[in-house]
Order: C-alpha cells, then sequence, then structure tokens
C-alpha cells in the first residue's frame, strides 16, 4: 500500500496521535473479531446467552468457560506488527492508545494504553460485591468455543467470580471513559485501527474527534460508517499498513 505524502506531512505536523482500536488490530494475532463472516464470535456465538449479566446469573459456568477460552487464546498470542508499529510510532511524539479490546497485547508490544473502553479479560471481580480477584497463574486448557467451567468464589463474601469486562446493558468503566475523553480533548490526529464503528458509545470517539477538527484516518480493510467521515480510508490488514506507514516515514525519498 502506498501511503500519501500528504498523510505523512500530517504525522509529522501532529502534536498529539490517538489510536482508537478495535478488535481488527487483533485480528493478525489469532484473535477472533467479533463481527466479522464467518470467524466473528458474534456469527458463531448468542451474544444474549453469554455477554450479558442475565446469561451469568442464569449460567454462570457456561459464560465463564467462554470467557476462559477466550482468556486462553489472548495467553497464547503474541502482538502483531500492527501492535508493534503503534507502540513504535510513541517513540518520537506524543501518542495514546485508547481500545475497545479486552486483550493485553498493546501493552505487551509496549504501548501505555490510556483506556480499556470495555474492560480487561485478566481481570475477574465478584458478581456480588465487586472485589477485584486474580486469576491462577498459567494458561487454562480450555476445548475449542470453550466449555462449562464453575468459576472460583470470591475470597471475601464466597459470591461467584465474573469476567472483568463489560457486558452488554453495562455502563463503560468511568475511569477508561475519562481518560478516553482526556486523549480525545489532546488528539490532532486520530487513527481509527480494525473497528467496525457500530457499537456505542465508543464509536462516537472518531465522530468526535472529527468534528473538533482533529485529522481522523481509517485503517480497515472493509468499509464501515467511519468512510465518509475519515480523511484517510487506508484499505488493508492493520499489520500490513501501520508497518507500511513506519517504513514510509523512514524513508526520505518518498516526501
Ligand atoms: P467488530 O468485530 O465489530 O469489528 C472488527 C473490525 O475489524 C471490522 O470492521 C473488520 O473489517 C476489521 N478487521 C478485520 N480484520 C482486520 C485486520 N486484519 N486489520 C484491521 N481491521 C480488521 O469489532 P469491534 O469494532 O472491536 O464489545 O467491536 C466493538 C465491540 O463489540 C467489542 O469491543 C465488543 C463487541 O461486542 C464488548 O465486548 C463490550
Ligand atoms: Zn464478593
Amino acid at each position: 500500500m502506498k501511503i500519501s505524502a500528504e498523510l505523512l506531512a500530517r504525522l509529522d505536523g501532529a502534536r498529539h496521535v490517538m489510536f482508537f482500536t478495535g478488535a481488527g488490530v487483533s485480528a493478525e494475532s489469532g484473535i477472533p473479531t467479533f463481527r466479522d463472516t464467518p470467524g466473528g464470535l458474534w456469527a458463531r456465538f448468542e451474544a444474549a446467552e453469554l455477554a450479558t449479566a442475565e446469561a451469568f446469573r442464569r449460567d454462570p459456568a457456561l459464560v465463564w468457560g467462554w470467557y476462559e477460552w477466550r482468556r486462553m487464546k489472548v495467553l497464547r498470542a503474541r502482538p502483531n506488527p500492527a501492535h508493534e508499529a503503534i507502540a513504535a510510532l510513541a517513540a518520537d511524539r506524543p501518542v495514546s492508545v485508547v481500545t475497545q479490546n479486552v486483550d493485553d497485547l498493546h501493552e505487551r508490544s509496549g504501548s501505555d494504553v490510556r483506556a480499556h473502553l470495555h474492560g480487561h479479560l485478566d481481570r475477574p471481580r465478584c458478581f456480588d460485591c465487586g472485589t477485584p480477584a486474580r486469576h491462577p497463574p498459567g494458561v487454562p486448557a480450555v476445548a475449542e468455543g470453550g466449555a462449562r467451567i464453575e468459576p472460583p468464589a470470591c475470597r471475601k463474601c464466597g459470591g461467584l467470580l465474573r469476567p472483568g469486562v463489560v457486558w452488554f446493558g453495562e455502563a463503560l468503566p468511568a475511569a477508561d471513559w475519562q481518560a478516553a475523553m482526556q486523549a480525545l480533548d489532546e488528539a490532532d490526529l486520530l487513527f481509527s485501527v480494525g473497528t467496525s464503528s457500530l457499537v456505542w458509545p465508543a464509536a462516537e470517539i472518531p465522530l468526535w474527534a472529527a468534528r473538533r477538527g482533529a485529522c481522523v484516518v481509517q485503517v480497515n480493510p472493509q468499509p464501515t460508517a467511519l468512510d465518509e467521515v475519515a480523511d484517510f480510508n487506508l484499505q488493508g490488514p492493520a499489520g500490513e499498513v501501520l508497518r507500511e506507514l513506519l517504513a514510509a516515514r523512514r524513508r526520505p525519498s518518498e516526501r
């Protein structure tokens, strides 16, 4: 992919670059997205049976085991060139990362993540009293697609532990949302990478950035609702596109 001289100039001149990321940034690490077909999680599993508080009340073992499968996949995965390029771009300018992802692949590639808007797979807490807990060390062995696993008990009240993710119908974590708003306030260039831009309120972030006059760049192999708003649409897999962006910056001949 050819990166335009105009985009490189915008990147050079930016005071603060914000990366707003979704499941597509981890796709090349082998972590499934949600809405791609046929591989997306919501094409294979019923969200209402797995990703709501009602579902957990109804069948905690089914829900806990499904998230343990997802946690196992992340523990076995490695950051890909997209995560690495985002971390590398922070070497010579302020960069903030705000992600909808519940994995830690940005952190493992060296990015300082300001906000996990939809929580973390590896930060369980008590369903009843909210006390944070920890998973035992090691990688759980869970069958493909999940298995029924009883959630561990809370040390404080004996209630059941739940995954530390945001479920449908739940509010986003306030501190993360505030941190995202702070990053938005500072950013004059925003990259929206690997998100379908369909889940609110997170999907509003790139729209607000555009309205505030920031330059908006989208990286996605598929068209999304953000296409019309973005100043630049870089169509392709994030690893490939961001690696090329990094390489183009290092090639003075392209200026
Ligand atoms: P989606 O599954 O909705 O969208 C993934 C996006 O990534 C799509 O637009 C794909 O075209 C794109 N994509 C696929 N492969 C890619 C690649 N290699 N490089 C770049 N982009 C690629 O995932 P999100 O937008 O993250 O919420 O979904 C938002 C939220 O919906 C998730 O955080 C999750 C889900 O329900 C919760 O769990 C609360
Ligand atoms: Zn408890």
